[in-house]
C-alpha cells in the first residue's frame, strides 16, 4: 500500500499517492450520489489507488485506463492487476500528461466516463525553480498576459492546467470528473467552465483533511463535476466535510463573477454597484528594510539597524495591515518613506527639498534599483506605487487583506500627519473623523457584512480583497439602511474635492 508523504515537498512530479482509504470513501460518495459509469480513467495514476478504488466500487464498469510518468508505478500497477479479476478490462500506459493524445483516449472510453484520481501538487514557479520541464508546453493560459504575468499572477497549479484540460475534452459527453485538488484550484477550474460554457450539470466541492491524509497544509478537496451534453448550471454546493450530509454553503457564477454564497448574493446584490467612495490599496515600495523606519528620538532606525537623521517631508506614519486587524487600529510605531505624491512624480526634487533623505536614497539606491518588479523600470528613480491625494487624507476607513474576519477600523492622523497604510490593506479616504466613523459605520452593518460575505472566500490567502470591496455601492447601503442624507452630505464635498489625476497603474 503506498503511503502519504510526512511534508509538502518541492518534487517537481508533486507526488502524494491518496492514501487507499481515501480513494475508497472518495468512490462511495459518488456511488452515493447515484454514478454509475461505464469506464473509468485515472490520467495521473500513480500507483492505482484511484483506478482500483473504482474497479472495486463500480461494478459495471466494462473499461478502465490508467496514465502516469513513472515506470515504476505503472509496473507496480500492472503487478497489483495481476491478482484482480478485472485485470482484463483495464490499460495501462506510462506517459506523460503533456504528450497523450486524450481526444484519443476519450473517444475509446464508452459513456458514461468517470474520470477520478489526484493530479500532481506543484505548482509553474515551483518548476521553473527546479529546472523542471514537467509542464504544458508554453501557453497564454487563463491569459495571464500583460499586467499579471508581471504582478505574479500567472503562477498556477499544474493540476489546474490539467483539471481545465480534462474538462475541456470531456464537454458535451456524459461524464463525471472527481479529482481531489487544492480547494482554490477546485474554484478556478469551475471558474473556467462556468465562463467557457463547458456543460457541467451539477458541481460538488468536498472538503478534505489534507493534513491527515498527505500530511499537506494546504486547503483541499474532492472537486466533483458532472458533464452531460445538454444542461448546464452555475452552482456548486460545497461540503466543510467528506461525506456530509448537508452541504454548508452553495458557490456560482452569477451575473459574470464568482459568488461565494449564493443565498446572500441573491438577497443583497442590489447593494452592488460604483459609488464616489473608491477603495485604494495602500503604498506599495517592495523594499521594506529601506522604506520602513522606527523612530528614535529625533532620528530613525531602518532595517538594516543603521540610525538615521531624515527631514520631515517624506516621512509619515504607517500602520502595517496586521496593526488594523483588532477592533480599533493601534497607535502607529513605525514611520514610511513616502518618496511621491502622486504616481511618476520626478523625485530628483528631493534633493533640494530634504538633502539628508537624498542621501539616504542615494545610499540605498542599489537595493531600490534592484526591486525586482518590472513596475519600477522605466520610473523615476526611487519610485513607489498606490500613491495619490487619498494617501494623504486625514483620515482613512481600512481593512486588512488578510484579515479573516470583516471589520473596518477608522484610522485617524498621528503626529499631525496623516498615516499610511502599506499595500496588504485597503481603505476608502475621508476628510473628518465624523466622515470617518459615519463611511465605518455602514461597512459594519449587516446588510454590509452580508454583502461581502456573499463574495469572501476565507481560504483564500488574501480574503478581502480590492475587487470584492469596490462591488459595494455606499449609497445603495446608506439607503438600505435609511442614512442617505447623511451620506449625500459626505458625497457632495467629496465630489467637490476630488481632484482629476491620470488614472494609476496600481
Ligand atoms: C498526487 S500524485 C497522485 C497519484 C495517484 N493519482 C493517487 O491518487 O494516488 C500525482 C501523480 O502524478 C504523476 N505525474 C506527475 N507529472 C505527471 C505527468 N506529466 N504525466 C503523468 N503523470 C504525472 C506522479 O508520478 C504521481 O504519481
Amino acid at each position: 500500500m503506498a503511503s502519504a508523504k510526512i511534508a509538502m515537498q518541492p518534487d517537481e512530479f508533486g507526488d502524494f499517492q491518496t492514501p487507499d482509504a481515501l480513494a475508497a470513501h472518495a468512490c462511495m460518495i459518488l456511488c452515493m450520489r447515484g454514478i454509475i459509469p461505464t469506464s473509468v480513467l485515472e490520467p495521473t495514476c500513480g500507483v492505482g489507488n484511484f483506478l482500483l478504488a473504482a474497479l472495486d466500487h463500480f461494478p459495471k464498469l466494462t473499461t478502465g485506463f490508467g496514465i502516469d510518468i513513472n515506470d515504476e508505478y505503472i509496473c507496480r500497477v500492472k503487478e497489483r492487476l495481476r491478482s484482480c479479476s478485472y485485470a482484463d478490462k483495464v490499460k495501462v500506459l506510462r506517459e506523460s500528461f503533456f504528450k497523450v493524445d486524450w481526444a484519443d483516449i476519450l473517444r475509446e472510453l464508452p459513456e458514461p466516463i468517470l474520470v477520478v484520481g489526484n493530479p500532481p501538487w506543484v505548482t509553474n514557479s515551483t518548476l521553473g525553480v527546479l529546472g523542471s520541464s514537467n509542464l504544458p508546453k508554453k501557453s497564454n493560459f487563463q491569459n495571464y498576459i500583460g499586467l499579471e504575468a508581471v504582478t505574479g499572477k500567472s503562477n498556477f497549479d499544474i493540476s489546474e492546467w490539467m483539471l481545465i484540460k480534462l474538462l475541456e475534452m470531456l464537454g458535451g459527453r456524459r461524464a463525471t470528473l472527481a479529482m481531489l485538488c487544492k480547494t482554490a484550484v477546485a474554484r478556478k477550474v469551475l471558474v473556467h467552465a462556468w465562463k467557457n460554457n463547458i456543460s457541467l450539470t451539477d458541481a460538488e466541492i468536498h472538503q478534505i483533511d489534507a493534513a491527515a491524509s498527505f500530511g499537506a497544509a494546504v486547503d483541499a478537496c474532492l472537486l466533483v463535476c458532472c458533464l452531460s451534453p445538454t444542461s448546464h448550471n452555475p452552482d456548486c454546493r460545497v461540503y466543510s466535510h467528506l461525506g456530509d450530509a448537508e452541504p454548508a454553503a452553495t458557490i456560482g457564477y452569477h451575473d459574470g463573477q464568482l459568488v461565494a454564497d449564493v443565498s446572500s448574493y441573491e438577497r443583497w446584490k442590489h447593494l452592488g454597484g460604483e459609488g464616489v467612495y473608491k477603495w485604494r490599496s495602500g503604498v506599495k515600495h517592495d523594499c521594506s528594510k529601506v522604506m520602513e523606519l522606527r523612530k528614535e528620538g529625533n532620528r530613525y532606525r531602518n532595517g538594516f539597524d543603521e540610525v538615521i537623521e531624515l527631514e520631515d517631508d517624506y516621512v509619515y506614519p504607517m500602520l502595517k495591515s496586521s496593526d488594523i486587524t483588532n477592533r480599533c487600529s493601534k497607535e502607529p510605531t513605525r514611520w514610511m518613506l513616502v518618496t511621491q505624491k502622486a504616481v511618476g512624480d520626478e523625485t530628483s526634487v528631493i534633493r533640494i527639498v530634504a538633502p539628508k533623505t537624498w542621501e539616504y536614497l542615494q545610499k540605498q539606491g542599489g537595493l531600490l534599483d534592484r526591486r525586482a518588479s518590472s513596475i519600477y523600470r522605466n520610473r523615476p528613480r526611487f519610485s513607489v506605487f498606490g500613491v495619490g491625494d487619498y494617501t494623504f487624507a486625514p483620515w482613512k476607513v481600512a481593512i486588512s487583506g488578510f484579515y479573516k474576519k470583516l471589520h473596518f477600523a477608522t484610522v485617524g492622523p498621528f503626529a499631525e500627519k496623516p498615516v499610511v497604510l502599506d499595500d496588504t490593506s485597503y481603505f476608502v479616504s475621508c476628510q473628518s473623523e465624523e466622515e470617518a466613523r459615519f463611511i465605518a459605520g455602514l461597512l459594519n452593518s449587516q446588510p454590509a457584512r452580508e454583502f461581502f460575505s456573499a463574495f469572501v472566500f476565507w481560504d483564500a490567502k488574501r480574503p478581502i480583497t480590492i475587487e470584492m470591496l469596490r462591488r459595494l455601492d455606499l449609497s445603495a447601503l446608506a439607503y438600505e439602511l435609511g442614512s442617505e442624507e447623511t451620506l449625500a452630505k459626505f458625497q457632495a464635498k467629496k465630489r467637490k474635492e476630488q481632484p482629476h489625476r491620470q488614472p494609476e497603474l496600481f
